[in-house]
């Protein structure tokens, strides 16, 4: 077999998955989903969701992956089954999708690296005339775009694995720093009271979806990601524990990511806790304002540095995303690498013009649909992060579990998850995994999806 490149290491493997799953959706996804889902009920369902039916999918994810040593649809085809190789097309169509939005906020979070560096706090209260300058976050996000294609261009182990190694940690420690400090403020205990004081009478049908789609986005599921991801992974590999380390790495970050955000809002609005539900540019609204309030250079450094990270954190997510159809069209349309790469990314970079230009610079792009029963007009980045989240990444995943367990069979899952684990056969996890990637998650994610598409495109609740 041609020589793919593959992880170097375990914690290489590790760390470039974890680097995948840890990103924008952490940091800027969640603590604004948890504004709009109500608090601490929506981080209760999010939490359920990673550990009960995400995890088992991850796990499933991998192990065709490495089974196969294809991208997603040359790992259905490859396990002899080429009728299910819509489920990878779909997948590397999410892939598109997801990287042509999240480019375009890898752009702003690229722009205030600057604006931190320059000491303009300010721009806390002009995100929204920020974003409208189409022509400055274009360039930006073309920047961003070009960089990913740079790194995927390089290959695994020497792009990939080298620069998630090294910035992962730096993240969290700045993130833990920046967490003890707005702990500090006035007022942060209402936010603390917001994010972790569940009132379940807020968990709503639409809570419940987007805290299954979040959960999906957060850790890379869903679209054959972790497939890629896993056909670079040694069968003397830990599967099922590098997953647990994934999951827990992912989950952890969005946690403390909330513990920023929140006491933060609470600090803004003496305790009033009034602009959680904000949106999209929450993250863009209140993080320069804590760099504001610690003031001086070291709110410069703080700020600068800290955007400086969130930038590596997307970009190894980025270089995630664009490595799925990269993957394939090395594989079965055998392009060269280096050529692949910047085609694709091309492709994926005019594909997110209109969620550039749906910010406010082009009425029909910010105006773009009306979901049913809904009284306010969601963008274009809107339209297509909900779409790609809340439908194509559950379906995708309930695809892979059900193909998984009931067409591939479990037992040759199991096989392959017990390389490189000698106790998994027999253990209570096996027990778990076969009942969960069996029954409970193809189960459960298909009902959500079906509940999904009602409620969300044709305005019927079944609660
Ligand atoms: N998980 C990443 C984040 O939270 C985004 C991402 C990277 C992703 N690869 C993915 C989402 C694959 C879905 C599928 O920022």
């Amino acid at each position: 077999m041609a020589n793919r490149g593959g992880f170097s290491s375990r914690l290489g493997f590790i760390m470039a998955a974890a680097g995948s799953a840890v990103g924008l959706g952490n940091i800027w996804g969640f603590p604004y989903e948890v504004g709009q889902g109500g608090g601490a009920a929506f981080v209760v369902m999010y939490l359920i969701f990673c550990f009960v039916l995400c995890y088992p999918v991850m796990v499933t994810e991998i192990a065709i992956g490495r089974k196969t040593q294809k991208n997603p649809v040359g790992a259905f085809n490859a396990l002899g089954y080429k009728k299910w190789n819509f489920v990878g097309k779909m997948g590397i169509f999410s892939g598109f999708l997801i990287l042509s939005f999240y480019n375009v906020i890898a752009g702003w979070a690229f722009g205030y690296v600057y604006e931190m560096a320059i000491g303009n706090f300010d721009i806390a209260t002009h995100f929204s005339e920020f974003v409208q300058d189409v022509f400055k976050v274009g360039a930006y996000g073309m920047v961003f775009m070009a960089t990913t294609a740079y790194v995927v261009s390089k290959g695994i182990s020497g792009g990939i694995e080298k620069a998630a190694k090294f910035l992962m940690p730096s993240l969290l420690i700045m993130i833990l720093l920046i967490v003890g400090y707005a702990l500090t403020l006035p007022n942060a205990m209402a936010g603390v009271e917001f994010y972790l004081v569940p009132d379940f009478s807020k968990i709503t049908t639409s809570v419940v979806i987007s805290a299954l789609g979040q959960a999906f986005f957060s850790l890379s599921l869903g679209m054959g990601a972790l497939i890629t991801y896993g056909s670079y992974v040694n069968k003397k590999e830990n599967i099922v524990s590098a997953a647990a380390l994934i999951t827990l790495a992912d989950v952890g970050i969005a946690v403390l990511a909330g513990m920023m955000i929140f006491p933060l809002i609470g600090f803004m609005t003496d305790g009033a806790m009034d602009n959680v539900g904000s949106g999209p540019g929450l993250i863009f609204e209140t993080l320069p304002q804590i760099f504001g309030t610690i003031g001086g250079t070291l709110g410069v450094v703080a700020g600068t540095l800290f955007f400086v990270l969130l930038c590596f954190a997307a970009l190894t997510s980025t270089v995630s995303l664009l490595e799925v159809p990269v993957a394939y069209v090395v594989d079965e349309k055998n392009i060269r690498r280096s050529r692949a790469v910047w085609l694709v990314a091309g492709a994926i970079f005019l594909i997110g013009i209109p969620s550039l230009l749906g910010n406010g610079y082009s009425d029909f792009f910010t105006n773009f649909m009306t979901y049913p029963g809904s009284e306010t007009a969601t963008n274009f980045l809107g339209f297509v992060n909900s779409l790609a989240n809340d439908s194509l990444l559950p379906l995708g995943g309930c695809l892979i579990v059900f193909f998984a367990a009931h067409v591939w069979k479990k037992h040759n899952l199991d096989e392959e998850l017990s390389h490189g684990a000698p106790n998994y056969k027999g253990s209570f996890l096996q027990k778990y995994l076969n009942f969960a990637v069996g029954y409970l998650a193809p189960a459960v994610l298909g009902f959500i999806f079906v509940m999904t598409v009602l409620e969300t495109y044709f305005g019927i609740s079944i609660f």
